[in-house]
């Protein structure tokens, strides 16, 4: 069925688990993120940048997630990742996405809760969820960056009055880890996430899932974490396999001999984190 992030975080906080949120580049790798859930029999969460959505064309995903969802019987969400620009939202939401995140994190605290507000009450009224952002998490995604000495960690009763003033679907925690670290792992703050779980009565986010070892899985899921975003792992392991075969590969060969497999390489990811995410 195709959802939304309210829903199937519910089904995650009910059976302490995470569900993935995978961030898709085109149109070839939501299949592989589907087909990969379908497997795993979990619902999933496909996820995208605004320049994606903008080159893909927001109703077009909408419509290959709803036609994916439906045949492969998998609860399916799809989600407008680190949004910004208030009319990228709007036709996000007009368009059908089941979810957006409101991505404020970068403005001062009062701010953040009165763009938080006005996207809650524009994405509630057409039956879509809201993520928002407090604190900030570091590192570089789809060519943006954010300095180390830039980077908040969330503040826990910060956390609690901005739930209480937004009426945000799921909130996204800065607990030390990094988006775009694929060649180390992250120093998580536990300390700082089971404060953040102990008061805010919302299910918790993690970005920058790829630096976050398989142990360290479970420690943030038994702490609330119920959306797990991992983008870069993905997108490494797509471009790694696809120039070695657009290089190895004739020319005039079908481009699909040298998509195939980096979907496969693809889906083998997800395939392996979802099982994590499940947290048996
Ligand atoms: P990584 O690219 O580091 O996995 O982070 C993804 C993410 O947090 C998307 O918002």
């Amino acid at each position: 069925m195709y959802t939304t992030l309210k829903s199937v975080l519910e089904e995650a906080s009910e059976l302490n688990m995470a569900i993935g949120a995978f961030n898709t580049h085109n149109l070839e790798m939501v299949q592989a993120i589907v087909k990969a859930a379908n497997n795993q029999r979990t619902p999933v969460i496909i996820q995208t940048s605004e320049g994606t959505a903008k080159y893909v064309g927001m109703r077009t995903l909408v419509a290959v997630c709803k036609s994916l969802a439906e045949e492969y019987g998998v609860n399916v969400d799809l989600h407008l990742d680190h949004a910004k620009n208030w009319d990228n939202i709007r036709e996000a939401v007009d368009a059908g996405f089941g979810s957006v995140m409101f991505d404020g994190s970068a403005l001062p605290f009062k701010e953040n809760i009165l763009g938080t507000r006005r996207v809650v009450e524009y994405a509630h009224a057409a039956g879509a969820s809201v993520e928002a952002e407090l604190g900030t998490v570091g590192g570089t995604e789809d060519g943006v960056a954010v300095a180390s000495d830039a980077v908040r960690l969330t503040d826990p009763a910060q956390a609690v009055e901005f739930i209480d003033k937004t009426d945000i679907d799921a909130l996204a925690v800065a607990i030390g880890t990094n988006h775009g670290q694929y060649k180390s792992k992250t120093n998580i703050n536990f300390d700082v996430l089971k404060s953040i779980y102990e008061v805010a009565q919302r299910p918790l986010v993690i970005h920058g899932g790829t630096g976050v070892s398989d142990n360290d899985i479970h420690r943030v899921i038994d702490l609330g974490i119920r959306k797990f975003n991992v983008g870069t792992e993905l997108l490494v392991q797509w471009n790694r396999k696809s120039k070695e075969l657009y290089d190895s590969n004739k020319e005039n060969t079908s481009n699909r001999n040298n998509v195939m497999p980096a979907l496969d390489v693809v889906q083998e990811v997800v395939e392996h984190k979802i099982s994590l995410f499940k947290n048996i």
